[in-house]
This record gives C-alpha cells, structure tokens and sequence, in this order.
C-alpha cells in the first residue's frame, strides 16, 4: 500500500513520488485535490481572477496535427476581428471589472501582423489609461518582437510547450523548422529574456503520450521556473491527422482525470503560480472548470470575443460557450466560481505572485 499522506506532506517531490500521485486512483485522488486547494488557499487564496479571452484570428501558418485551425484544414471559414471589434470586447472587460484580457490567435510572423498587435497594443493601453493587464498568446516571435510587444505595455505570454518530451513532440508536429522544438524552447527563454510573466503548459492524453512524459512535463515547468500554466485534455478534432489515431487514446474521462491531477500536483509543487481552469476541461466534463479550481487552479478565461465569430475558432470539438454573447459567459461564470468555493478578484491583476517573489529575488 503506498502511503499518499506521507507523500503529501513532503516539502519536495521527487520523481517516483509525481508519478504516484499522477497514477491515483479516483477514489485516492479526493486527498490530492483536498491538498491541492489547501495549499491554493495558503499561497493564492481562495480567488479566482478573470481574463476575458479574444480569439482575434484563426488564420494560421502552422500545421500541428492536432488543432482544428492548423493551415492545412480547408473546411472552415476563417476570420480576423477587426480593431473596432476588438476594443469593443476589451471595453466590456474592463467595464466589468475583469482587469485582464488574452489577445490570442493562430501563430503568424510577419511585419505586418507585429504592426497590427503592436498597434492593438497601444490602442488597449490608451483606451483602458493602462489599467487593463494585457495577456499575449501569439505563438513564437523574435526576442525583437517579445521586446517591442512587451514595452508597449503587455504583461504576460502563454506559449505552451505542448509536450517536453522531445520525440513525442516530434510525433505530435511536421518535421520541419517551422515546428521545430528547439525554437519553442528558446521562444520560452526569449519571453522571459523580455520581461514577461511566462506561462506555458501542455496537453493531456495526446496520441503516444505515456504517464512518464507527464512526470517530465511537471519537472520541465518547475525548473523553468515558469509563472503561469495552462493545460487541458487533448480532445480529437475529425480534420486533422491525429484523428486516425482516436481509437488508441484514453477515455475522455480519464484525460480528463488526468489533467485534473497534473493541476493538483503542480498546484503542491509550485505554490504560488497562476494556474488555468482551461476552456479544453469544460468541453470535456460539465463541471470541468469548477472542478479544476477546486483541484487547484486560479484563472478563468471568459470568452468575450465578438459572437459572431466564436463559432470559428475551434481548435477542438464541443468547444463551449459558441453560442454565447459575453454578458452570458459573465453571468455563468461568476455563479460556477462561487460554486467552486471561490469569490472572484474583480478589478484585481491578479499577477502571479511566484513573478512578483521571482523579481524581488533576481533584485
Ligand atoms: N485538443 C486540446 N487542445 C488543443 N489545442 C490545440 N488543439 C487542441 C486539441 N485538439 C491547444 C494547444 C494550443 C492551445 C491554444 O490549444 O495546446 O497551445
Ligand atoms: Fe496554429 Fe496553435 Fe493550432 Fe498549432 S496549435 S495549428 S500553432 S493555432
Ligand atoms: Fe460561457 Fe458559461 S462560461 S456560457
């Protein structure tokens, strides 16, 4: 019998004592996310903040095996939301106190997309008088970029690593310099090189994915020393080619049970992080995202772009909240929270206090 309260007391954990704790039973696991949400309490508190997600675009230059809007899937119509859109839906958010939002889309590097989010950047900030944190999720850019984006008054970058496990990464992507894993990682450094609050994460019951590349991924994130994590299950999308491989995968339940349990441990581990109850948990269990604060997890992601166009931005099937104008997702969400036993931190940044404890002792 594995003694799990002796494991959960521990200061560190090691690498056979994660994979214990990522191989509980269902029944054993109550323990783990009991853990989990003490330590949230301790080291967060019990609040959960808000960032209102902007899907600006699902135009794409990438071709990952996974992701419904990879350039290669010609059967769905793609967008971009237009500046006046934009601001739109950040106004919402700062006018209802979410203190936060993510400007995220398909990865593209060009001059004139940089122009385009720069200026984004700059509109934002003039708009809100800077009192709106701004999140980035545009893939991989130069140190420049970073730099550029970041001066312009941007805050944090999620940039997840998908997979740390290098071959499997490799299974997961195209094998060219485009998807090159190496590049990713030095992406990571540059974020941070930058200024950023970095975030990362990776996807849960992917195609050839073993429990030993989970114990990597909760390794890789804490000595990168990362200060944000979003992670979620992996959820088969028809138009790619990872489709062929649905019948090899874990029941979605248990993708499901798993990432609840990658959020617990990394919860224990890195203490005071910002962790996602990410959109994926929800499409996966009713109660995904409730049940992921509880485990540990501090953020939410309303989607608060432009109804019109969230039917398009699907990376997954069964995204939730398509059909959902922002107001609905507000009314929704703050009720799901209060469900989970958390008040949300309206008006508050909400930054990571594991940056702010970073910064004071790189000073
Ligand atoms: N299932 C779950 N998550 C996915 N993502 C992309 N495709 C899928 C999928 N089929 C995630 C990736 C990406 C993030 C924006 O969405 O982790 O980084
Ligand atoms: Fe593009 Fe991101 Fe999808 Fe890859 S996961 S195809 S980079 S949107
Ligand atoms: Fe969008 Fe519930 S969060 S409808």
């Amino acid at each position: 019998m594995i003694n799990y309260n002796e494991i959960l007391e521990k200061d560190e954990l090691g690498r056979d004592e994660i994979r214990e704790l990522l191989a509980m039973s269902f029944e054993d696991a109550k323990q783990l996310f009991k853990k989990a949400n003490e330590v949230k309490e301790k080291y967060v508190d019990k609040k959960t903040y808000f960032r209102g997600l902007v899907e600006l675009s699902n135009y794409c230059a990438k071709n990952c095996l996974y992701c419904g809007i990879r350039k290669d899937n010609h059967d769905l119509v793609r967008y971009i939301v237009s500046d006046e859109d934009v601001l739109k839906s950040v106004r919402f958010a700062w006018e209802n106190n979410y203190a936060s939002v993510v400007i995220q889309s398909g990865e593209l590097q060009s001059p004139a997309f940089t122009k385009r989010i720069s200026s984004l950047i700059a509109q934002i900030m003039e708009m809100t008088k800077g009192e709106i944190g701004i999140t980035l999720s545009l893939g991989e850019q130069t140190l420049d970029v970073y730099k550029e984006w970041r001066e312009l008054g941007a805050r944090r970058y999620l940039l997840r690593i998908e997979t740390s496990n290098r071959q499997l990464y490799a299974k997961l992507h195209p094998n060219d310099e485009l998807h090159d894993y190496d590049r990713r990682l030095q992406a990571l450094r540059d974020l941070r090189e930058a200024g950023f609050q970095v975030g990362t994460g990776v996807m849960i019951g992917v195609p050839f994915q073993i429990l030993e590349h989970l114990v990597d991924d909760i390794i890789f994130m804490r000595d990168f020393d990362i200060d944000m994590c979003g992670m979620g299950p992996y959820i088969e999308h028809r138009s790619t080619p990872l489709f062929k491989f649905s019948g090899s995968l874990l029941p979605l339940e248990e993708r499901f049970f798993l990432t609840l349990k990658m959020i617990a441990v990394l919860r224990i581990i890195m203490k005071d992080i910002n962790i996602a109850a990410s959109t994926a948990m929800q499409a996966s269990d009713k109660l995904g995202r409730e049940k992921a604060l509880y485990a540990g997890a501090n953020i939410i992601m309303p989607n608060i772009t432009p109804g019109v166009y969230r039917d398009f931005y699907k990376l997954y099937e069964n995204k939730p909240c398509t059909d959902e104008q922002a107001e609905d997702c507000l009314n929704c969400i703050e009720a799901r929270v209060t469900l989970a036993g958390d008040s949300v931190g309206w008006g508050e940044h909400g930054d990571s206090p594991h940056f702010k404890n970073r910064m004071n002792s790189d000073n």
